[in-house]
């Protein structure tokens, strides 16, 4: 079937707009009234600890899903880039579940390191987006993300899509383990299952981002913040931004940002900070100051109590609706996209096939 894009300017603007519908649909795939059913014979007791590995995107979903995997079901998981993991050549425990991470199942260093990690006896589950891919025949239990058909070039709906499915997983896995309990499970998986709602009202910050996107093209750098599970939604974020518009864009763990990156601000560089109300929120608005006592144009991304607390003396704000923080970076994926979006359009590149990148890259 030939995929058209329905009245949209971009695929990536059809996609985003899509994630909504996409993200309801897997779930309703894979939770039945109120319980994980997985097509698959994955039990997490028989697993001392968990190795992730992808390219891109793909390896931020998983860096993403660290942190569930380690906060929800206790759990230790490494990430590894995969053209890193493949020639390391590290060693693999007895009981680890290695988990390879692929829109397209197809590229090559992540074939590669799933190929090494069965040499090396680990059980291979792969989650992937094409079902009929290289990654989903050759691993020994595959699981799809349900995201349809992705044809612009940056991720989008494909990364929301691999977010929910692992949260999913790391709620498995707590429940294998006995790491929260049954009640407990069932609260995170309604509030998963509010996800696609809130998704759906997300879109609507698109005016905002679009004002925020005509500075932010001006830019020769920008810099995006965020802690814990925000952290890598930080690096996805600049790493769209980069893809998309070509200006350099760092994520940091704001934590982090006395010890580097605060040596980069002034007033022409803008801050994305990525602050839902969590258990850390006090402390990113403390980094945000750093930021802003030095100059820095604050972006600051959080929901209307968070900005009202916080937003004082911001160059400008876009507001999220609520969410319980466990499911931010869901949540806060959609105005990264947008801002990588709008930024193009701003800057006239071509936001669907962006120079020197390909959807699939199958050769090393
Ligand atoms: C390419 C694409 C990225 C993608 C990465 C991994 O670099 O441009 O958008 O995240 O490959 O692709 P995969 O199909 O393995 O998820």
């Amino acid at each position: 079937t030939r995929i058209e894009k329905s009245g949209y300017k971009h695929f990536m603007a059809k996609e985003i707009a899509e994630q909504p519908v996409v993200l309801a649909d897997a779930q309703a795939h894979y939770i039945k009234d109120g319980n994980i059913t997985l097509p698959v014979d994955l039990d997490f007791s028989a697993f001392d600890r968990v190795t992730m590995v992808a390219c891109g995107t793909a390896y931020l979903a998983c860096l993403t899903a660290k942190y569930w995997f380690e906060q929800i079901a206790r759990i230790p998981v490494e990430v590894d880039i995969a053209s890193e993991f493949r020639y390391r050549e590290p060693p693999v425990p007895a009981r680890t579940l290695a988990i390879f991470v692929s829109q397209s199942g197809e590229t090559a260093d992540t074939l590669a390191a799933l190929h090494y990690a069965k040499s090396q006896g680990a059980t291979i589950l792969s989650v992937v987006n094409v079902t009929e891919s290289s990654m989903a025949r050759d691993s020994d239990m595959s699981l799809p993300i349900l995201a349809g058909v992705e044809v612009s070039v940056a991720s989008t709906k494909a990364f929301t899509c691999q977010l929910s499915l692992l949260l999913l997983l790391a709620l498995k896995a707590s429940s294998d383990r006995g790491a929260q309990s049954t009640e407990q499970v069932q609260s995170y998986l309604a509030h998963l299952q509010k996800t696609p709602a809130l998704v759906s009202q997300s879109l609507n910050v698109g005016d905002a981002v679009k004002e925020a996107a005509k500075l932010v093209a001006e830019a020769q750098d920008i810099l995006f913040l965020g802690r814990g599970a925000m952290f890598p939604l930080a690096l996805e974020g600049a790493l769209k931004l980069k893809e998309l518009s070509y200006i350099h864009a760092e994520g940091y763990a704001s934590g982090e940002l006395k010890h580097g990156p605060i040596a980069l601000i002034d007033k022409h560089v803008p801050v994305v900070v990525m602050a839902p109300r969590d258990a850390l929120f006090e402390k990113t608005i403390s980094n945000m100051q750093e930021v802003m006592a030095r100059g820095g144009k604050v972006l600051l991304i959080s929901d209307a109590a968070g900005i009202a607390e916080a937003g004082q003396g911001v160059w400008s704000t876009i507001t999220m609706p609520e969410i319980e923080p466990v499911f931010a970076p869901i949540l806060y994926a959609i105005p990264a996209q947008l801002l990588a979006y709008h930024t193009a359009i701003a800057k006239g590149t071509d936001v669907d096939q962006p120079r020197n990148l390909a959807k699939s890259v199958t050769v090393e």
